[in-house]
């Protein structure tokens, strides 16, 4: 695996691998970087992305890949790679944004746009909670879409986040000012959805 083997990342604290029934997520590499560069610059995936330019160039992949490694160092973030479980093949990315302070995180993702609808951000996405919750003590997990980002809407409301409100045109993408819908699970809420076989 190219994550054990990249030498300027020895010593950094590493995400930790996770597994789920199809997935394997592990830490990002710089291997990484030409699919991570080629899946955002698809316009399906960078046009729903809240923040990221485009077209989005190699420079801009290597640097948000040493950006979220170098995060892993001082705990204020944890992003993984999503794999295929069986065959490794790149299938998109996972994070968390970890507030320490508030034993808080944001969850992100994307997944390459020639893989949606298969189940995998979702997958992912629960397997990520059950991270959050149980490995890092987290007592609230937060994640936002655009109003009209409904792929991510779904991902959402199927990993049972609850709706906190609308942010009014808090987002201002290509020009275009955009409304953003928040969520969260509080860590009651996942015990209770672990028990209903949710998790
Ligand atoms: C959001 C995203 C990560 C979902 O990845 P994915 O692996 O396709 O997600 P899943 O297959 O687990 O679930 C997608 C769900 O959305 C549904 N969906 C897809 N397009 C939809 C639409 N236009 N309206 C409503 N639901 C939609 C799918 O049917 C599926 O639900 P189902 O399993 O109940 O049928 C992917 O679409 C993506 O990378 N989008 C661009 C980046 C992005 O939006 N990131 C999130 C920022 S908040």
């Amino acid at each position: 695996m190219c994550a054990l083997v990249d030498s300027w990342l020895v010593g950094l604290k590493r995400a930790p691998i996770l597994h789920s029934a199809r997935l394997l997520l592990r830490p990002v590499c710089v291997g990484d970087v030409v699919h991570i560069q080629s899946s955002i610059d698809d316009k399906r995936v960078c046009d729903n992305l809240s923040y990221v330019p485009h077209p989005y160039t190699v420079e801009m992949a290597e640097t948000w890949t040493r950006n979220v490694n170098f995060g892993m160092a001082n705990g204020s973030c944890c992003y993984w790679t999503i794999c295929d479980q069986k065959t490794e093949e790149f299938i998109g990315s996972m994070g968390l944004s970890i507030h320490n302070e508030q034993d808080g995180c944001e969850m992100h993702y994307w997944v390459n746009a020639d893989q949606w609808n298969k189940g995998y951000c979702t997958e992912a996405a629960k397997r990520t909670i059950v991270h959050a919750f149980e490995d890092i003590g987290m007592h609230r997990v937060f994640i936002t879409h655009r109003e009209n980002g409904l792929a991510s809407k779904t991902v959402i409301k199927k990993c049972g986040f609850v709706l906190e409100g609308i942010l009014r045109d808090s987002l201002k993408r290509f020009g275009k000012f955009e409304n953003v819908a928040t969520y969260s699970m509080l860590h009651d809420e996942y015990l209770a959805m672990k028990k209903n076989g949710l998790y």
